[in-house]
């Protein structure tokens, strides 16, 4: 292994990478890159490449972190579904095979999952030890993303799937369509207001990416999501704060249907209830530096987190 740290980031380019790139070089690792396009000052491999150059940029690093796949912030018509699909899954086999090909493989692993791997859950939250998996396209994916990390055969390596709340941070992150609607004075609550709100920080993302890398007895998925769940009535009141903007017109499911169509996206977003409970972070003593919503988006919206 290499005297300085050192992560390759796959997927470095969007918004958790380039948040992750930051934090990892401030904190003094190396960061190299898997990606479609190489970089021009560090070792790098692009998708294209054999397994062989992508197994050379991982060769004596310390952890991978693989962040690919295409935008899901799309309508889920045939081309885009085949697309979302195979760039997680041929990514992650083509990095499975590259560790295998290591002589010093990392150590840690970790492939983006999601939170929406759950189902759509009004009822109490969902663990990773008992949390039931849903159906549907976003589901689909996420267990063929799952099951080709699974299989992948890296006996040097721990491989970690990080079933990822929706994530906040500088910018908005995937909530910044929600602000600007609230902006527009459409903040009321989504649909029924009642389906729950799963989210995280990319703060504590890239700290909970440190901590399960350093913790080497936590094994198998990890939710990575804040315990602070709140009711989509309860985030748009806290959206609606946030922003300063003193009401908010609700809109109803077909209303938001009817919408998504118009600016090519989809309702799930809004309307799925992702109560995902991060059971494993929590018994292993994690602590999170954004942990309350309505602070967390009071700073972002300031421009402050
Ligand atoms: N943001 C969230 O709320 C959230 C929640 C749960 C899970 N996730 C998952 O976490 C990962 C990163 O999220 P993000 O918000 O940073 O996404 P993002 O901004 O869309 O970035 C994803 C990155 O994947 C690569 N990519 C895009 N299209 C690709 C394709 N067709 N084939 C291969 N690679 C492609 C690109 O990196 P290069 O240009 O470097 O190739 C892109 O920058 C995604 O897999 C996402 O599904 C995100």
């Amino acid at each position: 292994m290499s005297s300085t740290r050192t992560v390759v980031l796959a997927g470095a380019s969007g918004f958790i990478g380039r948040y992750f790139r930051a934090r990892f070089e401030q904190d003094g690792w190396t960061v190299r890159t898997v990606g479609r396009k190489g970089a021009k000052s560090s070792p790098s491999a692009t998708w294209e490449d054999d397994d062989g150059a992508i197994a050379r940029v991982l060769e004596g690093t310390e952890l991978l972190v693989n962040l690919a796949g295409r935008s899901v912030s799309c309508r889920y018509n045939g081309r885009n579904k085949a697309a979302i699909l195979q760039s997680r899954v041929s990514t992650t086999a083509a990095l499975g095979r590259a560790v295998a090909l290591c002589r010093q493989p990392p150590s840690t692993w970790l492939n983006a999952s999601t939170g929406t791997i759950y189902r759509h859950a009004t009822d109490g939250p969902q663990t990773e030890q008992d949390g039931e998996l849903g159906t549907g396209f976003s589901v689909d994916v996420a267990r063929a993303w799952e099951a080709e990390l699974e299989a992948a055969v890296t006996p040097g390596t721990r491989k970690i799937p990080l079933r990822i709340a929706i994530v906040l941070g500088p910018g908005g992150g995937a909530l910044q369509p929600v602000a600007n609607l609230a902006r527009l004075g459409l903040g009321g609550r989504m649909g029924p207001g009642t389906q729950k709100f799963s989210w995280i920080h990319v703060e504590d993302l890239y700290r909970s990416v440190l901590f399960v890398h350093a913790r080497k007895d936590i094994v198998g998925p990890v939710n990575v999501s804040s315990p602070d769940v709140v009711d989509n009535r309860e985030l748009m009141r806290m959206v609606r704060r946030a922003y300063g903007v003193r009401f908010g017109i609700s809109t109803p499911a077909w209303l938001l249907r009817l919408g998504a169509i118009l600016i090519r996206t989809e309702t799930e977003l809004v309307l799925k209830s992702r109560w995902v409970q991060p059971q494993k972070l929590l018994n292993s003593g994690f602590v999170y530096s954004q942990p309350e919503l309505g602070r967390a988006l009071l700073q972002i919206a300031k421009g402050t987190s």
